[in-house]
């Protein structure tokens, strides 16, 4: 795997490739396995443009146990923030770091990282997507549920990022995939036509309708970073788009519900079915760790 830009590049059995070694990475953490030869001496750049509490960690601490170092470049401080363009910033990085984790706004801005420079990069976040999130998300489903063999995944929220990667992890995983979201607040357009192509893509404005029959259902706050100004409006726009106890009902009686985190109770679900389904989502956020690890492995390895 050269980069992770976006989980649309990755085949399914790249995808399953990720999932196995992150599998075997918790594993070995679990059993006190000293990882620390994997990645030894490799030098990790992180530039955040954007909040972040677990890609932040997971990222610092995998690059640690895996004998590495991260350097957490903030987007605040770097030359980046005072206009250097992405093109120069590639271009210096990859002569003294050996892979670069980029979380910010436009993801022409990550594309642009990868094509300036000459070191792996992997998307921590945009705009557009959030493949890493996802990758822990596909393996928290296939360690709860056994398989993705004949699943439903139900996303309830706005059509953003995570909208989009979910939506790209499920087909190609061949789990059925549906989204409750307000008109005007839809994924991606092209992302859907190819999930409605190459899967089973279903759309809907009622939460309760896209939930049927749900082995997983899945939620994200009405605004994300960078969109905190529409918070009132989008609050209007999606006072239906919740996971309740309805929404519940209507999916299956043993569904898993996770959430990327961070969460806003009382908006995308209610504080009780959040703390009931605690378990799953905190296992996710643990989650995060192992994956991240798997991906920085297979760029740092060049491995597919
Ligand atoms: N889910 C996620 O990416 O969390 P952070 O914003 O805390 O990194
Ligand atoms: N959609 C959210 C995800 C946070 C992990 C955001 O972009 O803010």
């Amino acid at each position: 795997m050269k980069h992770l830009l976006k989980l649309a590049d990755l085949s399914r059995e790249e995808i399953l490739s990720v999932l196995n070694l992150a599998d075997q990475l918790k594993y070995e953490r679990k059993n006190g396995v000293d990882q620390s030869s994997y990645l030894r001496g490799k030098k990790l750049g992180m530039i955040f443009q954007k909040s972040s509490t677990r890609t932040r960690v997971s990222f610092e601490v995998g690059m640690y146990e895996l004998g590495g170092y991260p350097l957490f470049l903030s987007g605040r401080d770097l030359q980046i923030g005072r206009g250097e363009p992405v093109q120069d910033t590639a271009r210096v990085l990859s002569r003294m770091l050996d892979a670069i984790m980029i979380r910010t706004f436009a993801q022409k801005e990550v594309e642009d990282l990868a094509a300036y420079g000459s070191i792996p990069v992997i998307n921590g976040l945009t705009d557009y997507c959030h493949p890493c999130q996802v990758l822990a998300d596909l393996m928290t489903i296939r360690e709860c549920k056994g398989s993705f063999k004949g699943l439903k995944m139900c996303f309830v929220g706005d059509g953003n990022n995570m909208a989009n990667s979910l939506m790209v992890g499920a087909v190609k995983m061949g789990m059925r995939f549906s989204i409750a979201c307000p008109k005007g607040y839809e994924p991606d357009a092209a992302l859907m036509d190819w999930a409605k192509q190459n899967g089973s893509f279903e759309m809907y404005e009622d939460p309760e309708a896209a939930a049927k029959d749900a082995d997983v259902l899945y939620t994200d706050v009405w605004a994300s970073m960078g969109q905190e100004e529409e918070q009132a409006i989008r609050a209007k726009a999606f006072a239906r788009i919740h996971i309740d106890d309805a929404v519940m009902r209507a999916a299956k009686p043993d569904a898993m519900l996770l959430h990327c985190l961070p969460v806003h109770r009382g908006e995308e679900v209610t504080a009780e079915i959040f703390e009931a389904h605690a378990k799953e989502i905190f296992e996710e956020a643990e989650n995060r760790l192992h994956a991240q690890k798997a991906v920085l492995v297979k760029v740092l390895k060049g491995e597919n």
